[in-house]
């Protein structure tokens, strides 16, 4: 038996599109800043008396469809570490579920964490991101802290996240501006593939991510937390392009994730850099360099309540519970 903590990660540039929807190969890399303040503890205990698998979230029996999804995951897992018991799942998130806070990064980098570690096999971190991204293509990322990036990788084995500072050295720090936490309506995974197939900007995307890569690399060297907002930024409104311009086209904007743009544009020019990036549901993250938060908040706080703004620092890769 073995329980593993994982924290959510958001993208400051972007995966939208796979290559292969079953084994969730991404056209193209991202790389993505891991929190502290959303995460999921997940336990897993396999178990010979077992004739299926078990599952709760939240304390609660999953659905018949989650319960597809999952027992799909473990077969994977049994098939790659050579298992044949099945398990109890018991999964608690500390994430709003389903609304863009990435808590499917958080629960499958848990769930994969805590499967290997209950497995008593030997095993790296880089076989944990390789089976979280199974479940869902972001979660690879939150196997590892602070900045992590997902290599596309050709084939099963060669896409997985390594990490590229897993503790920082300087004061990026993001505010997630809470402004629906309901599940939202159209999935990452149905969202993506039809602007994949539909939009006619996404081949422009490809290259989009590639130059992103390179310039966000180098300002995470640099440490030059503004121009690191700059890019997520724009890199995450050329990501809701492609809703935009697919067929039928969507959007996972609300009016006040409107809203919460203007006022990051406003603090803005009043001199205050501070950046946006979304996912895929409404609610909005800014980014910002920490000596700047209490200026943000302050300014935020004029408009949402503040309760619904949680300040978040770079948060741990996983961690195991005994
Ligand atoms: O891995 P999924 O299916 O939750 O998709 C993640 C998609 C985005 O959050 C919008 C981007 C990303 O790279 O995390």
């Amino acid at each position: 038996m073995a329980t593993a903590k994982a924290h959510t990660n958001i993208a400051l540039v972007k995966y939208w599109g796979k290559r292969d929807n079953q084994l969730i190969l991404p056209w193209t890399d991202s790389l993505s800043l891991t929190l502290n303040e959303f995460y999921t503890t997940t336990t897993v205990k396999f178990d010979s008396e077992l004739s299926q698998d078990e599952f709760t979230i939240d304390q609660m029996p999953v659905d018949e469809k989650n319960f597809m999804k999952l027992t799909h995951f473990m077969d994977i897992a049994r098939e790659k570490i050579e298992l044949t018991q099945f398990a109890h799942v018991d999964s608690i998130n500390h994430v709003p579920i389903s609304a863009g806070l990435a808590s499917s990064s958080s629960a499958f980098a848990a769930l994969a964490g805590a499967i290997y570690e209950a497995s008593g096999k030997p095993y790296t971190m880089t076989d944990v991101s390789r089976l979280a991204r199974r479940g869902s293509g972001s979660a690879t990322r939150s196997v590892f802290g602070g900045l992590a990036q997902w290599h596309k990788g050709t084939d099963d084995n060669d896409s997985f996240a390594s990490p590229i500072q897993e503790k920082l050295d300087f004061g990026l720090e993001m505010i997630a501006i809470l402004l629906d936490t309901k599940k939202k309506k159209i999935s990452s995974r149905s969202g993506m593939q039809n602007t994949v197939t539909t939009s006619p900007f996404y081949h422009e995307w490809l290259s989009v991510v590639e130059n992103d890569m390179r310039a966000m690399k180098q300002a995470i060297a640099d440490k030059d937390v503004h121009l690191i907002g700059k890019i997520a930024e724009s890199n995450a409104m050329r990501m809701h392009s492609l809703t935009l311009s697919a067929d039928p086209h969507f959007t996972y904007f609300n009016a006040d994730s409107l809203l919460a743009m203007q006022e990051v544009e406003k603090l803005r020019e009043n001199g205050v850099e501070c950046f946006y990036t979304m996912d895929a549901g409404p609610n909005v993250k800014v980014i910002y360099d920490c000596q700047d938060r209490d200026v943000i908040l302050a300014s935020l706080a004029k408009v949402f309540g503040r309760n619904q703004l949680v300040v978040s620092q770079p948060g741990p890769g996983i961690t195991f519970m005994k």
